[in-house]
């Protein structure tokens, strides 16, 4: 199902990208993906936008949650698939795992190593290259796989999480962050565009699929895919390969404060988010959903 309205972000057509027949797991939005992921402009954004000292109050409380959810015992060890600038790795170690990041972009990783060297934490997480779709790792290597909106920006996101579960030990449990597609924040997202081609203001284009609502996002000339995910596509994935779900959460209930102007209105949504997390708690409204998995 695709929502073809012009917009002013095309989404990649099926004839502009062609099956690669060649690799057989990689086709050409993946290649894009990769190759925009490998420019600075898209983390900075990122970073500024998402991983600002303003959120840590709130990434403090979800990740003391995640690791009471977790109950590692000492030495365990996480994989951080998708590691970014390391920023949830450190989160991750401080509270006693053993961390291994992988990211393939190599911006991220140069990163990361400097993140992790400033926390002092060398000695408990160590980062390497690695595409989500074909992990570094031998079977049943870790006893967590950590996934934080990773899955959102990969086209093949079956290949991606059957990798994720390859890597995952007998027993370990599998993290996973992705936004919701049933959640207030899309469906009011979804309302405004409707508005604003009722007034001739085409959006961006999306797509309708079984893995949720996918757009293509533009920075500078940079294209690259954020998708809203179906939960429960996500749940049905993981139960055919044996992963019960275990634990399902709310991360945050709006990213709203990324479009809003000024440092106030941003603030006024970390509060509600902060809010929603430890009173309201209801996943099915929230924009975040943290799924926790664990593997029979
Ligand atoms: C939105 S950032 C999230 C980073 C980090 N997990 C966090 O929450 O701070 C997504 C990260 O996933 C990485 N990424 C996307 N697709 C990937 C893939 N197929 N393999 C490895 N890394 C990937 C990107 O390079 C980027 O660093």
């Amino acid at each position: 199902m695709t929502q073809g309205d012009a917009g002013a972000v095309a989404a990649p057509s099926a004839a502009e990208y062609p099956q690669d027949k060649k690799s057989g797991i990689e086709d050409a939005r993946t290649r894009e993906v990769r190759s925009s992921l490998s420019e600075r402009e898209i983390h900075e954004w990122w970073e500024a936008d998402y991983l600002n000292s303003d959120l840590n109050r709130f990434y403090d409380q979800v990740f003391d949650r995640i690791i009471q959810t977790l109950a590692p015992m000492p030495g365990e060890t996480l994989l951080d698939a998708g590691c970014g600038y390391g920023f949830h790795a450190v989160r991750l170690a401080r509270r006693g795992v053993q961390v291994t990041g992988v990211d393939f972009s190599e911006v991220a990783l140069r990163r990361s190593a400097a993140t992790i060297e400033q926390a002092g934490l060398s000695g408990r997480i160590r980062v390497q290259r690695g595409d989500l779709l074909d992990l570094p790792f031998v079977n049943e290597t870790f006893d967590y796989v950590h996934c934080w909106g990773v899955l959102m920006h990969v086209p093949q996101v079956d290949a991606a999480l059957t990798e994720l579960i390859r890597v995952l030990k007998p027993g370990g449990k599998l993290v996973l962050m992705e936004n919701n597609a049933s959640s207030l924040h899309v469906q009011m997202k979804s309302l405004a565009r409707l508005v604003k081609r009722r007034l001739g203001r085409p959006g961006k284009q999306r797509a309708l699929t079984p893995w949720g609502c996918e757009e293509w996002e533009l920075k500078g000339t940079h294209r690259f895919l954020v998708r809203a995910s179906n939960i429960d596509s996500l749940v049905r994935f993981c139960a055919d390969r044996r992963l019960q779900l275990t634990d399902r959460f709310a991360g945050q209930f709006t990213e709203l404060y990324a479009t809003l102007p000024g440092r106030f209105l941003k603030r006024v949504t970390y509060k509600l988010n902060e809010l929603w997390f430890k009173s309201v708690r209801r996943p099915a409204l929230a924009l975040g959903n943290i799924l926790v998995f664990q593997k029979k």
